[in-house]
């Protein structure tokens, strides 16, 4: 059986920034980027651990990037793709989410 989870407003997301969501059993953190938005789970390929170092802090200095806090690595924000850092080429997992009443819901 699926559920639905609340994840939060979309007007909570800061613009051009992230935020971090604890579930039960898995981290997810969504990135806001002009109007869009993408949603992935917390954990870096590289090691297998969340990616940052302090809460909601995902982006690089820039905000070009989403940034892993622990040795740098650096993925394409729409795509999760690692540009550099010692997981070039492998992805950050992207998680299927849906809009209600403005809100950011996933199915699991
Ligand atoms: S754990 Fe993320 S770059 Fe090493």
């Amino acid at each position: 059986m699926t559920t639905t989870t609340l994840l939060c407003q979309l007007s909570e997301l800061p613009e051009h920034g992230a935020k971090g969501f604890d579930l039960d059993a898995r981290k997810l953190f969504a990135v806001k980027r002009q109007k869009e938005v993408f949603l992935y789970e917390n954990r870096c390929p590289h090691k297998g651990i969340p990616l940052e170092w302090m809460p909601d802090i995902f982006l690089d200095a820039e905000k070009q990037f989403i940034q892993c806090s622990t040795h740098g690595a650096l993925f394409t924000i729409d795509q999760g793709q690692c540009i550099a850092g010692p997981c070039v080429g492998a992805r950050l997992q992207q998680v299927d989410f849906t809009i209600i009443d403005g809100a950011i819901c996933i199915q699991n």
